[in-house]
């Protein structure tokens, strides 16, 4: 553990540091371009020059471990100088598009010229080297040759990374630009990290440019609900949208990175089908009634059917996209509330979709099936739950994210589950199972509620609240407690980290977790 002193603060770092994440540790910010945590360390922008007590000249702190003994200066005359002088050059013949660029907000070039520069140009605006703008340049990034500082973290991680080599240096000089391969677009599932981590407006998402001004969004912690992987991710929100996912660090589960399916998965989240009212099935047609009305409906239908047919005439069917504690409230009401043990769930990816793959992207994209098997919900079962039904032994279905009819085809639903008397169905979105149902329940999206998820490793992970649901919609568990308590007049846990810490009280593969203690980073199940 080397003990070394940056700008006259002592500090104290894991051996084999280097500089920049040392100063990092000290709360000081060493500007830098080309490093990047997670690829190789060219040491070609030399922004991040530092002025080492002893040493000849100037040294680059992405490459220089920290040593014992050592006295860094990273504000010294001369580290100053360095620092103007870099600036400069990088900025002799980048364009003047900071009112129209998408990176204005976060660019590296724009914060470090305002921390470190403030210096006028001494280069005539029309001797600017002019290279190529806005070019699609495939897998939804566009490129802008003009304001790359050539850093060399797009081919890198195209070279370390995907291992597909698509973006190459091409020319000499100030002729140098960043390129494809003649003829081969970016072609690989990640390519939208690159845009993460170009540290100018360079690499921009196609998707996004020009939609939202980077000032104007919030961040939220969360989870990627695109795969059993269960990346970490930031949701980038204005006003009860999402504008777009970013990866976040997480060394357990996705390191730096995220796949574009991913990525580009939150559309799905806010399309125009949201449900924003409960319904009910009236005349062969969907109308709206109050949360009153229909906790009141369904209880009334349970408690009937309960009292004619026996406690197993109930059942659920749960999707492996509702969290751990939807799962657990789940279980609760149906095998303790209500007294049945016709609980299934449904794993379920769409045809077509890709398969694991050995960086992140895994076949099975529910993000919970873990989860619900930690719970012991099987991860088969609607098998049985359908005989149980052609039996006229199941007479009333909740159904809880799992879009049946998409996934079984229509004509197979309504041979398996068409002699259902009663289904209620809770559903982020007006699917084709809820026109099937009796009742309707809108509920928040995994954007909108408080939970967790746990990913195929056993990871347990904690979903933020980015902002409400829309309308009227609940989380789930607030609906299905709510249903509890028309049933038997019991009131119950609604948020999340109480429903939490009943289930790690109750589980054995939750215990020794708590929501707080999740952190950023997750914790493991027991076991
Ligand atoms: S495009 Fe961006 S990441 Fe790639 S070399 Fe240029 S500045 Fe660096
Ligand atoms: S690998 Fe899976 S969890 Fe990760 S970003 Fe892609 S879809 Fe989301
Ligand atoms: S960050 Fe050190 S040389 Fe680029």
């Amino acid at each position: 553990m080397p003990k070394l002193t940056i700008d006259g603060k002592e500090v104290e770092v894991a051996d084999g540091l280097n500089l920049i994440l040392a100063a990092e540790q000290a709360g000081i910010e060493i500007p830098h371009y080309c490093y990047h945590p997670g690829l190789s360390i060219p040491g070609n922008c030399r922004m991040c020059l530092v002025d080492v007590e002893k040493a000849p000249k100037l040294q680059i702190a992405c490459n220089t471990r920290a040593a014992d003994g050592m006295v860094v200066h990273t504000k010294s005359a001369k580290a100053q100088a360095a620092q103007k002088a870099v600036l400069e050059f990088l900025l002799i013949n980048h364009p003047i598009d900071c009112p129209v660029c998408d990176q204005a907000g976060e660019c590296k070039l724009q914060d470090y010229y305002m921390d470190y520069d403030r210096q006028g140009s001494r280069f005539p605006l029309e001797k600017k080297v002019h290279k190529g703008k806005a070019i699609d340049i495939g897998a939804g990034v566009m490129l802008d040759q003009e304001r790359c500082i050539l850093c060399a973290r797009c081919t890198r991680f195209f070279d370390e990374v995907t291992h597909t080599h698509e973006l190459a240096i091409f020319e000499r000089g100030d002729h140098n630009r960043i390129e494809i391969n003649p003829g081969q677009p970016v072609n690989n599932k990640y390519a939208g990290n690159v845009v993460d981590i170009c540290p100018v407006g360079a690499l921009t998402e196609k998707d996004f440019r020009f939609r939202m001004r980077v000032w104007y969004l919030h961040r939220k912690p969360s989870v990627c609900g695109g795969c059993e992987r269960g990346c970490s991710i930031d949701i980038h929100h204005h006003r009860g949208r999402i504008y777009r996912f970013k990866p976040r660090y997480n060394p357990d589960v996705n390191s730096y990175w995220m796949c574009d399916e991913g990525r580009h998965g939150f559309p799905a989240l806010q399309q125009e089908t949201r449900l924003t009212v409960p319904l009910v099935q009236q005349k062969n047609e969907l109308v709206a009634e109050t949360w009153g009305e229909a906790f009141r409906r369904s209880a009334g239908v349970i408690q009937n059917m309960r009292s004619e047919f026996g406690a197993n005439a109930i059942g659920a069917v749960l999707d492996a996209r509702s969290t751990n504690e939807e799962a657990f409230a789940m279980k609760k009401l149906i095998k303790e509330t209500i007294g049945s043990d016709s609980i299934a769930t449904l794993t379920w990816s769409p045809p077509g979709a890709s398969g694991d793959d050995d960086l992140l992207i895994r076949a099975n994209k529910n993000p919970n099936s873990r989860g619900l098997a930690a719970l012991g919900l099987p991860a088969s079962g609607l098998e049985s739950i359908a005989s149980a039904v052609g039996a006229g032994k199941l007479k009333m279905l909740i159904v809880l994210r799992a879009d049946l009819v998409r996934v079984m085809g229509e004509q197979e639903f309504v041979r398996k589950f068409g002699p259902l008397d009663y289904m209620l169905v809770l559903s982020t979105d007006a699917n084709e199972t809820c026109q099937m149902a009796n009742q309707v329940w809108p509920i928040a999206a995994y954007p909108e509620l408080e939970g967790s998820f746990t990913n195929f490793n056993g990871r347990v992970q904690r979903l933020y609240e980015a902002f409400p649901p829309p309308g009227q919609s609940l989380s789930a568990i607030e609906a299905i407690a709510r249903l509890g308590h028309a049933l038997d007049g019991v009131e119950r846990a609604m948020s999340g980290d109480t429903v939490f810490t009943q289930m790690a009280a109750a589980e054995p593969s939750f215990k020794g977790l708590s929501f707080e203690g999740l952190g950023e980073h997750g914790r493991d199940l027991e076991g």
